[in-house]
């Protein structure tokens, strides 16, 4: 029995491929490097020194991907292939809602066909819109997400409940993200954004290797300790393994739909991770203060409690190894 992950050569996807292979289990990746490389899945199995199956698809491509299905025994699909860039989903809502909405049905629908149904979908904080208070629980309202990217994680959501509602034999874990950074300790995987990064650790990162002049914080007035947003950054590897956490607890409890947040449960503000860079790697980050960002908010962090609890996760890697794997990934990577 295999593991299906979609997106496994992306930042996420293969940082979970390894936890995968290393806890394991067999995988199968399917990915068609729209924003990803090939050189990572070699990354991937020099650092578990394991082997798996690929095929260069595009998931919205159904006999393609009933192929895979064909070929394969799946018993459980991570779903990971989704555009994630919030401006461009604002200026290209139709590819993002084709993407990640038409995408995600052809996989469910090609689930469906071949009776696999031990789903986990990388959901975003994002889908709690103004956030009704901090730190966010789960049972926080969701809604009011202020672009395509977020609404399309929102829509996924609703559909995966429609789902589990309709047929309950489905065993569905919608795991919510907040901010993921770092990369591998290996370096051999991490980060790789097109063009000028939008997030803050990839642009971080560029300005301390002098590929970029400086930071632009956006915004310094709104109401936190420093007057910088805050956020719950979470390190790519403690993340990925909260996915192996969620697949033992399908696995364990037969049916059901779950749903968690996936945070460290601190809030550092934008210039609390500037100097910890700094400090961490003993490189200067200049910075400007720039104006707000449009569709920002203050504050942003997790209750994880709901995670420890019920899936025995809690991320153990903290803003010393998130600063230092990302800086680390950048200079092994240095084209
Ligand atoms: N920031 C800057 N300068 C930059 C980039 C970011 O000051 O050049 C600030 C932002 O204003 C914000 C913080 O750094 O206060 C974090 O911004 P990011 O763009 O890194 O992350 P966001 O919190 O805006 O969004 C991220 C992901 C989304 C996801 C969301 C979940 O990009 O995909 O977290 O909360 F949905």
């Amino acid at each position: 029995m295999a593991v299906l992950v979609t997106g496994g050569a992306g930042f996420i996807g293969s940082h979970t491929a390894v936890e995968l292979l290393n806890s394991g289990r067999d995988i199968v990746i399917v990915d068609n490097f729209s924003n990803s490389k090939p050189k990572a899945l070699d990354a991937i199995k020099k650092i578990t020194g394991k082997d798996f199956k690929f095929y260069e698809i595009n998931y919205l491509d159904r006999e393609k991907l009933e192929k895979v299905f064909e070929e394969n025994k799946i018993d459980a699909v991570l779903n990971f292939a989704g555009y994630k860039a919030v401006g461009e989903s604002v200026k290209k809502p139709l590819e993002y809602y084709e993407n990640n909405i038409s995408g995600c049905l052809v996989l469910l629908e090609t689930m469906r066909k071949y009776n696999v149904k031990k789903f986990v979908f990388s959901s975003s904080a994002t889908v709690y819109g103004e956030p009704e208070r901090i730190p966010l629980t789960e049972e926080c309202k969701t809604g009011g997400t202020t672009n395509p990217y977020g609404t399309s994680k929102l829509f996924i959501e609703q559909i995966l409940k429609d789902l589990y509602a309709s047929d309950n034999s489905w065993d569905i874990c919608i795991l919510r993200y907040f901010n993921p950074v770092g990369a591998h300790e290996s370096g051999l995987i991490g980060e790789e954004p097109q063009g000028v990064p939008n997030n803050l650790m990839p642009y971080v990162v560029r300005v301390a290797s002098g590929e970029l002049k400086e930071l632009s914080v956006f915004g310094n007035d709104y109401d936190t300790p420093d007057g910088t947003g805050v956020r719950d950054y979470i390190h790519v590897v403690d993340l990925a393994k909260g996915h192996i956490c969620a697949l033992n607890k399908l696995d364990k409890e037969g049916s059901g739909l779950y749903i968690y947040n996936l945070g460290t449960g601190t809030g550092y503000s934008v210039l609390d991770m500037v100097k910890a860079f700094e400090q961490i790697t003993g490189k200067k980050v200049p910075y400007k203060i720039a104006p707000r960002r449009a569709g920002d908010i203050a504050t942003c962090y997790s209750d994880p409690t709901k995670a420890k609890e019920e899936l025995g996760w809690t991320a153990e890697k903290g803003i010393k190894e998130m600063c230092e794997d990302s800086w680390n990934f950048i200079q092994k990577n240095k084209e």
